[in-house]
């Protein structure tokens, strides 16, 4: 059997069976002192550290990021959360006469409507294309429902309750026939399905890291492609996205945008978290994403041929080239199961609608998807 790669460098590994990278990657041991270097570095320089290795991170981050979209330079700009992502893109756009329209699907992550919904007070509308099944929607019900009054379809590229791959490029290509534009949300994807924005041809795209990127919280990513970045400007705004942020004293006017996706900071960036996300995301560009893909769909067959020998529903799409890095089974009682698993020391999560997501990453053995499954046997 293959060995899974760098597996000796996350010690949880050596703890439990972690299959729950959906939801947090492992974190490796050398985070413990990428964070030391981070105490070091203020500890040591004060200030200086801005200047030095603090604003050296950002930057890092920014590059490995644009790595794993092959995005150009200067398109990246580091963010708290996606949430904070999608407003701070969101807050660009302006609703005309005729042009209006958020089109979302109702399989988006949960932060999506709240937060597009507040921008209805600012003139736009929200139209809803619905999943026939509950886990995947048609790319062509999306397309079909795309109209010259749509100004931003928003959606997925793997939907977080099925695991679902969304064909991104085809909306995209629907969108910009009709004058709209595209914002993916990748915080399922990247790190586990290759993820070109330029191939997408997506406009913008949000994702952090603390799931299969293996980064831990508040280093997340907003993309804005090349071109169109220039025409926006940002209503949530700040110091950190001006050209000038040290030299802007006048009172009178906003202060000259920064070039590319960085005028969509608004303040300080989250150093520690962006020195936290090295390690994880580090591993990921050396493994290769086209490897851990190989790697994910092995294991998620294997997932699927056991699951397939129990008496289990999947709620996942089957075909490969429909699937993320996630599998949802359900059963009765599954809720009740993934807690005595996880007594047996078997990491995985419930959610309703969904059942268990189980969630192999480039770390995970065979054996470990077999002895998940024996668990899961004895504990039903
Ligand atoms: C698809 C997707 N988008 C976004 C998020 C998180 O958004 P935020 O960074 O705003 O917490 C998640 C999960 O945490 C997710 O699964």
């Amino acid at each position: 059997m293959p060995e899974a790669p760098l597996r000796n460098r996350f010690p949880l590994l050596d703890e439990v069976t972690y299959l729950a990278s959906h939801s947090l990657g492992a974190v490796p041991h050398a985070t413990k002192e990428a964070l030391g270097e981070y105490y070091d570095a203020w500890a040591t320089q004060g200030i200086h550290a801005w200047d030095g290795p603090w604003w050296e991170t950002v930057e890092a981050f920014n590059k490995d990021i644009e790595e794993l979209l092959n995005a150009p330079s200067g398109t990246v700009a580091p963010m708290l959360n996606v949430t904070r992502g999608i407003a701070g893109f969101v807050s660009a756009l302006e609703p005309t006469q005729g042009r209006d329209t958020i089109l979302m699907t109702d399989l988006e992550f949960t932060t999506s409507y709240p937060l597009i919904r507040g921008f209805e007070d600012r003139g736009f509308q929200v139209e809803i294309v619905e999943s026939q099944d509950g886990r995947t929607v048609d790319p062509e019900a999306i397309v079909d429902a795309i109209t010259e009054e749509t100004l931003l379809v928003h959606t997925c590229h793997v939907y977080f309750r099925s695991g679902a791959l969304q064909d991104i490029e085809r909306i995209t290509e629907a969108a910009h026939e009709k004058g709209a534009i595209v914002l993916g949300d990748g915080y399922q994807s990247v790190g586990i399905v290759p993820t070109d924005v330029d191939a997408m041809g997506v406009d913008a795209f949000v994702g952090g890291s603390h799931k299969w990127l293996c980064g831990g919280p508040g280093a997340v990513y907003l993309y804005v492609r090349e071109g169109l970045v220039d025409e926006l400007d940002p209503k949530l705004r700040g110091w950190f996205g001006l050209e000038e942020p040290f030299a802007y004293e006048d009172v009178e006017d906003r202060g000259r945008p920064a070039e590319g996706t960085r005028r969509f900071l608004m303040g300080t960036p989250n150093v520690p978290g962006l020195y936290a996300a090295r390690e994880g995301i580090g591993c990921v560009l050396e493994v290769g994403v086209e490897t851990i893909r190989e790697r994910s769909l092995s294991l998620t067959d294997r997932i699927l041929v056991h699951a397939d020998a129990q008496d289990v529903e999947v709620k996942t799409p089957r075909e490969k080239s429909k699937r993320g890095g996630m599998v949802c089974i359900d059963f009765e009682g599954s809720e009740k199961v993934t807690e005595a698993l996880a007594e047996e020391g078997f990491v995985v999560d419930w959610r309703p609608d969904c059942g268990i997501r189980v969630s192999p990453h480039f770390y995970n053995t065979e054996e470990e998807v077999d002895a998940f499954f024996q668990a899961l046997i004895k504990a039903r």
